[in-house]
């Protein structure tokens, strides 16, 4: 343990870090750890997608012209294909653009222009809107937050879903209108939520008659082991509760076919369907159906996504093993920083020692690593231990991942030592 070690062996232990780090900014190297991206290999996964549909092929299940406007809501052969994925029956599915993202931030705008049919008022006419958010979690949740004025509450993540002490004593507060929900693999924690907190996120009392689980469930078939992890159906267990209308679920193949060209998917009750359609209907004609219909000749069937994503798993499961061995080395048994070792997602979260995850940062980028800012994920960029930091190992070369882990490593033992060797100047 580095704070119980003696003067002389910090001493020792210092001397020899700082020589690897300067070894280390000496490579000149330039490394990118920062993007939860596909690498291109996982890309090219895909790449007989491109020339799908084939030339005129472009009739739909039901006889439709895919090239024509409509089918707002999708094809139904889309909706079929993606509905063990979403954990919804084909007809309480919407298939959207490409972007979950902008699936999330649509019903919350509409939320607070003209809120859901239990709402007493639009979001936006309450003196408060808040949302509970699990942390660490997911920047881009918080920043269609702060965009729209969403106080945002964190809540701490367990390891198997948010702590529901605290989620059930929040939600009492009519003004807590939503929450965040990555329910499965989380980002970045890996989070999976268990049987028994989804049922207590179905079954808690609300103070806000319109309150809604923001449920994106964006690594749903993203294993990185080949056990395929599953969660308790929301829709349902939310239907039982009393509390059919709770949950918006999102979903997307960015990460199963292309990041930039996949499919987004809202999946809810038949209550909540009708209500983002009829928004919807003045937005946009009608989807890309012919991307539909290049998923639908690609993936074909359930059985055909998860072959897909087992050829991603092999692609990128060395990458999270490279992190997991570097780490290991460098800082097994100092009790100075945690990390996960996910059964999915993309990511993995780092706790380092509180007070130097800003320090972390600012060394990596000192020695050519590009690492994601500490803070970014909790809201508004505030980690109050400054400790939590993301790793994202899918997109580099699977070379780079172990070098820049190496470096990571060895930033993140540096800064403690350096915080622990203030400190005790201070004592
Ligand atoms: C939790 C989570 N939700 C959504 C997204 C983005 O999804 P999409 O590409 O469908 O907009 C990401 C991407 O990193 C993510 O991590």
């Amino acid at each position: 343990m580095l704070s119980t070690m003696s003067d002389a062996d910090l001493d020792a232990l210092a001397q020899k870090t700082e020589a690897e780090f300067a070894d280390f900014r000496a490579r000149g190297l330039k490394l990118d750890m920062t993007r939860g991206k596909p690498a291109p290999e996982q890309l090219d996964l895909s790449s007989e997608m491109l020339a799908l549909p084939a030339n005129r092929d472009f009739t739909t299940r039901d006889g439709e012209d895919a090239r024509n406007y409509g089918g707002l809501q999708g094809l139904p052969e889309v909706r079929e294909l993606f509905s063990e994925m979403v954990g919804a029956p084909a007809s309480q599915i919407v298939v959207g653009e490409n972007a979950s993202l902008a699936m999330m931030h649509d019903c919350l705008v509409w939320a607070m222009l003209r809120g859901f049919s239990a709402s007493p008022r639009p979001w936006s006419q309450e003196p408060q809107v808040s949302f509970l958010c699990p942390v660490p979690g997911y920047d881009r949740h918080f920043a269609i937050c702060e965009e729209y004025g969403v106080r945002m509450i964190p809540v701490p993540l367990t390891g198997h879903g948010p702590d529901m002490d605290e989620v059930e004593r929040l939600v009492a507060d009519p003004s807590v209108k939503g929450m965040w929900c990555v329910p499965k693999y989380s980002n970045p924690s890996g989070d999976i939520y268990s049987e028994e907190t989804i049922a207590r996120l179905a079954a808690m009392k609300t103070g806000a008659p319109d309150f809604r689980l923001f449920w994106d469930n964006a690594y749903a078939v993203h294993h990185l082991t080949e056990r395929r992890h599953e969660i308790a159906d929301i829709l349902q267990a939310c239907a039982d509760a009393g509390n059919p209308d709770r949950a918006l679920i999102f979903a997307s193949t960015s990460k199963v076919t292309l990041a930039g060209a996949g499919l987004a998917l809202f999946g809810s009750s038949r209550a909540n369907v009708a209500w983002y359609l009829d928004r919807a209907k003045r937005r946009t004609i009608g989807p890309d159906k012919l991307n539909q219909l290049r998923h639908v000749r690609f993936l074909r069937d359930a059985e055909g996504i998860a072959r897909l994503m087992d050829g991603h798993r092999q692609l990128i499961a060395p990458k999270f093993a490279a992190v997991d061995e570097a780490l290991t080395k460098y800082l097994d048994g100092l009790g100075i920083a945690r990390w996960t070792q996910p059964a999915g997602g993309y990511f993995v979260s780092v706790d380092a020692r509180p007070g130097t995850a800003k320090a972390v940062v600012a060394l990596a980028r000192e020695a050519g690593l590009a690492l994601t800012p500490a803070g970014s994920t909790w809201p508004l960029g505030e980690d109050p231990d400054d400790s939590n930091l993301r790793i994202a190992p899918t997109y580099p070369s699977l070379e780079d991942v172990r070098v820049a882990s190496t470096g990571i490593a060895i930033c993140l033992l540096l800064a403690a030592i350096r915080d622990e060797r203030t400190a005790r100047a201070a004592a």
